[in-house]
């Protein structure tokens, strides 16, 4: 078999280009670790990055609207009959159409939110004195739209392609055997597909938090495996003897 190109024949400015590459995307890759903690994590309000917090962003919490949870917790008080609740919950059911805001709803604040929950009090609550302002808090939380889904991820299957293109094409020149280095090669592909296959199917189903966490390991484990392996033997693996590239 003719023998294949290694680290040890490349020339230094090749060495230094390699080099130079591999050590940004890591910074980058930490960048990036660092911007998914501080955004996700405290999504469930506690502290630290969860699979709730990764659940959360893409199924949302869909216990209810914070309408329901204000007039069940802190706001009960101000309720004058358990009917008042009970139909501000059916309408909130219904979807919150604007009809049942005006017939229904609308009086029943009146009666015991509006002193506080209207531009007119002053206070930084939320204003339940028109519809649009009600949307804000009717909402079941549903997590990130699929808008914003597929915003983020044909940025990210084409960011994340090239690179992985780019690393991968380094790695070609490592002394490793040919099976692990064809799976770390690959595996950055597959997980950052099954990583966005999976916000989608976390939108519908949260069991699958578990994947998006599974496949962003994977691609942390085999791009660091690829990169180290890669600066080591840029600078530390000597040419043998009977090398014939040099
Ligand atoms: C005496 C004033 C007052 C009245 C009356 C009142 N609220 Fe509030 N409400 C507040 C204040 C202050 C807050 C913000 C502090 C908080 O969240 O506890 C608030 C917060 C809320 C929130 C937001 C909760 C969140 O998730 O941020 C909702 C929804 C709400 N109230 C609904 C109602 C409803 C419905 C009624 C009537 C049944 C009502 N409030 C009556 C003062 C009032």
């Amino acid at each position: 078999m003719k023998e294949q190109r290694r680290f040890y024949n490349c020339r230094l400015s090749e060495k230094l280009l390699y080099t130079a590459f591999l050590l940004l995307i890591s910074i980058g890759y930490l960048m990036a670790l660092v911007y998914l903690y501080t955004s996700h994590e405290g999504h469930d309000s506690k502290p630290g990055l969860s699979i709730e917090d990764i659940v959360d962003t893409y199924y949302g919490n869909r216990s209810g609207s914070r309408l329901e949870a204000a007039i069940r917790g802190p706001m009960a008080g101000y309720i004058q009959q358990t009917e008042d609740r009970d139909q501000i919950v059916a309408w909130l059911k219904l979807g919150s159409p604007e009809l049942g805001y005006r017939t229904v709803v609308r009086p029943i604040l009146e009666r015991s939110c509006l002193q506080c929950h209207s531009p007119a009090s002053g206070l930084k609550v939320p204003d339940l004195s028109t519809y649009q302002g009600i949307q804000t808090v009717a909402e079941v939380d549903t997590g990130e739209s699929l808008h914003t889904l597929m915003k983020l991820s044909h940025i990210h299957l084409f960011g994340i392609g090239l690179v992985a293109l780019g690393i991968g094409l380094i790695f070609r020149l490592a002394s490793v055997g040919e099976g692990l280095k064809a799976c770390l090669m690959l595996l950055p592909f597959v997980a950052i597909f099954a990583d966005i296959l999976a916000w989608f199917l976390t939108k519908s189903d949260p069991f699958y938090a578990y994947t998006v966490i599974t496949a962003g390991v994977l691609l942390g484990a085999a791009w660091a495996g690829q990169i180290l392996i890669s600066l080591y033997q840029l600078w530390f693996i000597k040419a043998p003897e009977n090398n014939s590239f040099n």
